[in-house]
């Protein structure tokens, strides 16, 4: 069985190293990562200064520089960084979820065990909140001159529902957040958890930042 798996193993390494080599000869340049935009690098930047942690806003947006050109429409920064902050609210869900099973195993349902579970609860009502304001942003998705003359009640409402649901979700990473005050005696989890939960927030105070930004400047209202 063990020798059947190692023969598997090796055949399917021969076969991803033939099919790179194909690919290679067919098209090198798609191995290449994508240069990042100049402008658009330079648009993330100065949208980042409007936020509240900008040098993580920087740090967290450009590995979308390539996408080209950002500032031709302004809706696509702020997107991008609810979808930035809904993946890190994911993956932060599914670590305390890791942790919750495995303080639950061991029955230590002590005061970390509580915490963790209170956490969770928030992490989770973010990771709904975050998607519901990413379904809404998509709906306001009007080509740009069109908005300029189809400012409306309907326009308004997106607006406001999204504001409603990243300032709940950021204040419930930050109940999270509150906590696992630090002090001297901290454990490494609970160390853990912080820093996590202290990445959702700020992310998504910047995501927030830079949606007032175009719901402000772009749209006009
Ligand atoms: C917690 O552990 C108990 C057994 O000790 C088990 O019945 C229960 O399903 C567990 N809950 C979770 C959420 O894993
Ligand atoms: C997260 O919230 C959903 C409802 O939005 C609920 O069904 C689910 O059980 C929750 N998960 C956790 C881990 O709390």
């Amino acid at each position: 069985m063990a020798q059947l798996l190692n023969l598997n193993l090796t055949s399917l390494v021969i076969m991803f190293i033939s099919l790179m080599s194909i690919l290679y000869q067919v098209e090198p340049s798609s191995l290449i990562p994508k240069p990042a935009d100049q402008s658009s690098m330079a648009y993330i930047r100065a949208s980042c200064k409007t936020t509240l942690y900008s040098n993580l806003c920087i740090q967290s947006l450009s590995k979308f520089g390539h996408y080209s050109p950002l500032e031709q429409n302004p809706q696509q920064l702020p997107q991008i960084a609810l979808s930035v902050s809904h993946s890190r609210a994911l993956q932060t869900r599914a670590y305390l979820l890791g942790l919750s099973i495995q303080l639950n195993n061991t029955m230590k349902k002590n005061d970390l065990y509580l915490d963790v579970q209170n956490c969770l609860n928030q992490i989770n009502d973010s990771v709904d909140q975050l998607g519901q304001s990413i379904q809404e942003l998509r709906r306001m998705n009007l080509p740009k001159d069109i908005v300029a003359v189809n400012i409306d009640d309907n326009f308004l409402w997106h607006i406001s529902n999204v504001e409603t649901w990243v300032s709940a979700a950021l204040t419930d990473a930050s109940t999270c957040v509150n906590l696992f005050n630090p002090d001297s005696r901290m454990s490494k989890v609970k160390a853990g958890i912080r820093v996590r939960a202290l990445n959702v927030a700020q992310v998504t105070s910047n995501a927030l930042a830079l949606f007032h930004g175009y719901a402000a400047n772009d749209v006009k209202v």
